[in-house]
Protein backbone atom coordinates (compact mmCIF):
# COMPACT_ATOMS: atom_id res chain seq x y z
CA UNK A 1 0.00 0.00 0.00
CA UNK A 2 1.15 3.46 -0.96
CA UNK A 3 0.87 5.51 2.11
CA UNK A 4 2.76 8.31 4.44
CA UNK A 5 3.45 6.91 7.45
CA UNK A 6 4.24 9.18 10.78
CA UNK A 7 5.56 7.31 13.18
CA UNK A 8 6.17 8.56 17.06
CA UNK A 9 7.32 7.08 21.04
CA UNK A 10 3.70 7.76 22.26
CA UNK A 11 0.22 7.53 21.67
CA UNK A 12 0.11 10.74 23.01
CA UNK A 13 2.80 11.91 20.75
CA UNK A 14 1.13 10.80 17.65
CA UNK A 15 -2.13 12.34 19.23
CA UNK A 16 -0.21 15.59 19.06
CA UNK A 17 1.32 15.91 15.85
CA UNK A 18 -2.01 14.94 14.40
CA UNK A 19 -3.70 17.92 16.08
CA UNK A 20 -1.17 19.99 14.95
CA UNK A 21 -1.77 18.93 11.54
CA UNK A 22 -5.54 19.57 12.26
CA UNK A 23 -4.86 23.45 13.69
CA UNK A 24 -3.00 24.02 10.46
CA UNK A 25 -5.67 22.60 8.05
CA UNK A 26 -8.50 24.82 9.89
CA UNK A 27 -6.07 27.64 10.23
CA UNK A 28 -5.33 27.12 6.30
CA UNK A 29 -9.29 27.10 5.85
CA UNK A 30 -9.95 30.26 8.20
CA UNK A 31 -7.45 32.12 5.95
CA UNK A 32 -9.97 31.97 3.29
CA UNK A 33 -13.20 31.90 5.48
CA UNK A 34 -13.65 28.37 4.04
CA UNK A 35 -15.84 25.79 6.54
CA UNK A 36 -13.62 22.66 7.44
CA UNK A 37 -15.36 19.68 7.22
CA UNK A 38 -14.09 17.25 9.40
CA UNK A 39 -15.77 13.13 10.09
CA UNK A 40 -14.86 11.81 13.24
CA UNK A 41 -14.41 8.25 14.60
CA UNK A 42 -15.26 6.83 17.60
CA UNK A 43 -13.09 3.98 19.74
CA UNK A 44 -10.65 4.37 22.37
CA UNK A 45 -7.87 5.91 20.28
CA UNK A 46 -9.68 9.20 19.10
CA UNK A 47 -10.89 10.08 22.44
CA UNK A 48 -6.87 10.49 23.40
CA UNK A 49 -7.07 13.18 20.47
CA UNK A 50 -10.54 14.69 21.85
CA UNK A 51 -8.96 14.82 24.84
CA UNK A 52 -5.94 16.93 24.06
CA UNK A 53 -8.37 19.35 21.39
CA UNK A 54 -10.42 19.88 24.24
CA UNK A 55 -7.40 20.40 26.67
CA UNK A 56 -4.89 22.14 24.67
CA UNK A 57 -6.67 23.38 21.51
CA UNK A 58 -9.66 25.13 22.95
CA UNK A 59 -8.18 28.56 21.61
CA UNK A 60 -5.95 28.29 18.89
CA UNK A 61 -8.30 26.09 16.85
CA UNK A 62 -11.06 28.66 14.91
CA UNK A 63 -13.65 26.60 15.97
CA UNK A 64 -16.42 28.31 14.42
CA UNK A 65 -15.17 27.48 10.74
CA UNK A 66 -15.39 23.74 11.97
CA UNK A 67 -18.26 21.58 11.24
CA UNK A 68 -18.64 18.10 12.57
CA UNK A 69 -19.88 14.96 10.84
CA UNK A 70 -19.66 11.24 12.05
CA UNK A 71 -17.87 8.34 10.08
CA UNK A 72 -20.00 5.77 12.07
CA UNK A 73 -22.21 5.55 15.44
CA UNK A 74 -23.61 2.46 16.87
CA UNK A 75 -27.07 2.01 17.14
CA UNK A 76 -27.84 3.32 20.73
CA UNK A 77 -28.50 6.83 22.53
CA UNK A 78 -26.49 8.96 23.04
CA UNK A 79 -26.49 8.68 26.67
CA UNK A 80 -25.37 5.36 26.48
CA UNK A 81 -21.83 3.93 27.05
CA UNK A 82 -21.22 3.01 23.26
CA UNK A 83 -22.08 6.02 21.72
CA UNK A 84 -19.87 7.61 19.21
CA UNK A 85 -21.39 11.06 20.06
CA UNK A 86 -21.88 10.35 23.45
CA UNK A 87 -18.20 9.96 23.73
CA UNK A 88 -16.86 12.82 21.64
CA UNK A 89 -19.45 15.04 23.73
CA UNK A 90 -17.75 14.51 26.65
CA UNK A 91 -14.12 14.17 25.96
CA UNK A 92 -14.09 17.37 23.31
CA UNK A 93 -17.24 19.72 22.62
CA UNK A 94 -18.63 19.98 26.13
CA UNK A 95 -14.83 21.69 26.01
CA UNK A 96 -14.48 23.88 22.85
CA UNK A 97 -16.51 26.73 21.57
CA UNK A 98 -17.89 24.86 18.84
CA UNK A 99 -21.83 26.13 18.25
CA UNK A 100 -24.59 23.18 17.84
CA UNK A 101 -25.39 24.61 14.52
CA UNK A 102 -21.98 22.89 13.30
CA UNK A 103 -21.95 19.62 14.94
CA UNK A 104 -24.15 17.20 13.03
CA UNK A 105 -24.20 13.91 14.79
CA UNK A 106 -25.70 10.68 13.56
CA UNK A 107 -28.80 9.55 15.39
CA UNK A 108 -27.96 6.23 16.88
CA UNK A 109 -31.60 5.71 18.93
CA UNK A 110 -33.65 6.18 15.27
CA UNK A 111 -34.68 3.54 12.87
CA UNK A 112 -30.96 2.38 11.36
CA UNK A 113 -32.20 2.15 7.60
CA UNK A 114 -34.17 5.56 7.92
CA UNK A 115 -31.20 7.36 9.45
CA UNK A 116 -28.42 6.31 7.31
CA UNK A 117 -30.56 7.93 4.73
CA UNK A 118 -31.39 10.84 6.44
CA UNK A 119 -27.33 11.13 7.37
CA UNK A 120 -26.94 10.56 2.94
CA UNK A 121 -29.54 13.40 2.24
CA UNK A 122 -27.73 15.57 5.23
CA UNK A 123 -24.23 15.18 3.72
CA UNK A 124 -25.60 16.10 0.32
CA UNK A 125 -27.07 19.00 1.61
CA UNK A 126 -24.41 20.11 4.32
CA UNK A 127 -21.35 19.26 1.97
CA UNK A 128 -19.55 21.01 -1.10
CA UNK A 129 -20.22 18.16 -3.95
CA UNK A 130 -17.35 17.04 -6.25
CA UNK A 131 -17.48 15.04 -9.66
CA UNK A 132 -21.39 14.32 -8.01
CA UNK A 133 -20.64 13.30 -4.57
CA UNK A 134 -20.17 15.10 -1.13
CA UNK A 135 -16.66 15.49 -0.38
CA UNK A 136 -15.04 15.86 3.26
CA UNK A 137 -12.19 18.01 3.68
CA UNK A 138 -10.40 15.83 6.58
CA UNK A 139 -11.48 11.96 7.19
CA UNK A 140 -10.16 10.76 10.66
CA UNK A 141 -10.76 7.02 11.04
CA UNK A 142 -9.37 4.30 13.06
CA UNK A 143 -8.54 0.87 12.83
CA UNK A 144 -9.68 -2.53 14.54
CA UNK A 145 -7.66 -5.41 15.60
CA UNK A 146 -9.38 -7.42 13.06
CA UNK A 147 -8.66 -4.65 10.16
CA UNK A 148 -12.44 -2.90 10.13
CA UNK A 149 -12.14 0.73 9.52
CA UNK A 150 -15.31 3.07 10.06
CA UNK A 151 -18.08 0.04 10.24
CA UNK A 152 -16.79 -1.59 7.63
CA UNK A 153 -16.20 -5.06 9.01
CA UNK A 154 -14.13 -7.80 7.15
CA UNK A 155 -17.26 -9.72 6.87
CA UNK A 156 -18.93 -7.21 4.72
CA UNK A 157 -16.69 -5.38 2.21
CA UNK A 158 -18.87 -4.56 -0.19
CA UNK A 159 -19.32 -1.84 1.86
CA UNK A 160 -16.48 -0.39 0.49
CA UNK A 161 -18.16 -0.16 -2.71
CA UNK A 162 -21.70 0.46 -2.03
CA UNK A 163 -23.14 3.07 -3.87
CA UNK A 164 -25.34 4.62 -1.02
CA UNK A 165 -22.60 7.16 1.08
CA UNK A 166 -23.97 5.71 4.12
CA UNK A 167 -25.25 2.43 5.50
CA UNK A 168 -26.56 -0.02 7.83
CA UNK A 169 -23.93 -2.33 9.13
CA UNK A 170 -23.55 -4.76 11.95
CA UNK A 171 -21.01 -6.00 13.98
CA UNK A 172 -19.62 -9.77 13.51
CA UNK A 173 -19.77 -10.42 16.87
CA UNK A 174 -21.86 -8.37 19.41
CA UNK A 175 -24.74 -8.07 16.62
CA UNK A 176 -25.04 -4.41 17.33
CA UNK A 177 -25.98 -2.13 14.57
CA UNK A 178 -24.30 0.79 13.07
CA UNK A 179 -24.54 3.33 10.99
CA UNK A 180 -21.57 4.01 8.53
CA UNK A 181 -19.72 5.93 6.21
CA UNK A 182 -19.20 3.71 3.18
CA UNK A 183 -15.91 3.66 1.34
CA UNK A 184 -17.24 5.58 -1.73
CA UNK A 185 -17.56 8.44 0.34
CA UNK A 186 -14.42 8.21 3.34
CA UNK A 187 -12.07 7.50 -0.24
CA UNK A 188 -13.39 10.94 -2.10
CA UNK A 189 -12.42 12.85 0.80
CA UNK A 190 -9.43 15.63 0.46
CA UNK A 191 -7.82 14.25 3.60
CA UNK A 192 -7.60 10.46 4.92
CA UNK A 193 -5.78 10.00 8.09
CA UNK A 194 -5.33 6.80 10.23
CA UNK A 195 -4.76 7.32 13.86
CA UNK A 196 -3.48 4.08 14.69
CA UNK A 197 -1.68 2.93 18.62
CA UNK A 198 -1.23 0.24 20.49
CA UNK A 199 0.66 -3.70 20.15
CA UNK A 200 -2.56 -5.63 19.21
CA UNK A 201 -3.06 -3.15 16.01
CA UNK A 202 1.23 -4.25 14.84
CA UNK A 203 0.28 -7.26 12.91
CA UNK A 204 -2.37 -6.20 11.05
CA UNK A 205 -0.78 -3.40 10.29
CA UNK A 206 2.32 -4.23 8.86
CA UNK A 207 -0.07 -6.94 6.24
CA UNK A 208 -1.73 -4.16 5.19
CA UNK A 209 1.06 -1.64 4.44
CA UNK A 210 3.23 -3.98 3.06
CA UNK A 211 0.45 -5.78 1.01
CA UNK A 212 1.17 -9.23 2.75
CA UNK A 213 -1.81 -12.07 2.63
CA UNK A 214 -4.06 -12.04 4.14
CA UNK A 215 -4.18 -7.84 3.58
CA UNK A 216 -7.28 -8.08 1.05
CA UNK A 217 -10.02 -8.98 3.43
CA UNK A 218 -9.49 -6.11 5.92
CA UNK A 219 -11.42 -3.17 5.00
CA UNK A 220 -8.21 -0.69 5.77
CA UNK A 221 -6.54 -2.02 3.15
CA UNK A 222 -9.14 -0.31 0.36
CA UNK A 223 -8.76 3.46 1.82
CA UNK A 224 -6.96 6.31 0.75
CA UNK A 225 -8.11 9.93 -0.10
CA UNK A 226 -9.00 11.51 -3.35
CA UNK A 227 -5.93 11.93 -5.24
CA UNK A 228 -3.05 11.22 -2.76
CA UNK A 229 -2.93 7.43 -0.31
CA UNK A 230 -3.58 7.94 3.43
CA UNK A 231 -1.78 9.02 6.04
CA UNK A 232 -1.29 6.69 8.90
CA UNK A 233 -0.38 8.30 12.78
CA UNK A 234 1.61 5.89 14.55
CA UNK A 235 2.55 5.37 17.81
CA UNK A 236 5.97 2.84 18.19
CA UNK A 237 3.86 -0.11 19.40
CA UNK A 238 1.63 -0.10 16.67
CA UNK A 239 4.73 0.36 14.05
CA UNK A 240 6.54 -2.45 15.88
CA UNK A 241 6.33 -4.81 12.76
CA UNK A 242 6.67 -2.19 9.95
C1 LIG B 1 -16.07 2.63 16.14
C2 LIG B 1 -15.14 3.07 15.09
C3 LIG B 1 -14.09 2.11 14.68
C4 LIG B 1 -12.82 2.41 15.43
C5 LIG B 1 -11.88 1.23 15.43
C6 LIG B 1 -10.67 1.45 16.29
O1 LIG B 1 -17.06 3.29 16.34
O2 LIG B 1 -15.81 1.58 16.74
O3 LIG B 1 -15.27 4.27 14.49
O4 LIG B 1 -13.84 2.04 13.33
O5 LIG B 1 -12.19 3.54 14.90
O6 LIG B 1 -12.59 0.13 15.92
O7 LIG B 1 -11.10 1.58 17.60
P1 LIG B 1 -10.06 1.68 18.81
O8 LIG B 1 -9.40 3.01 18.69
O9 LIG B 1 -10.95 1.59 20.03
O10 LIG B 1 -9.14 0.53 18.68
Amino acid sequence: MNSNIHIYNTPQDSASALAEFILALAKEKNKHSLPFNIALSGGSTPKLLFTLLSEEYADSIPWHFVRLFWVDERCVPPTHADSNFGMTYESLLKNVPIHDNNIFRMIGEDDPEKEAKRYQNLLETQLPMKNGMPQFDLILLGMGDDGHTASIFPDNLSLLHSESTVEVAVHPLSGQKRITLTGSIINHAEKVVFLITGLTKAPVLYQIIHQKSPFEKYPASYIHSFSNPADFYLDKEAAKEL
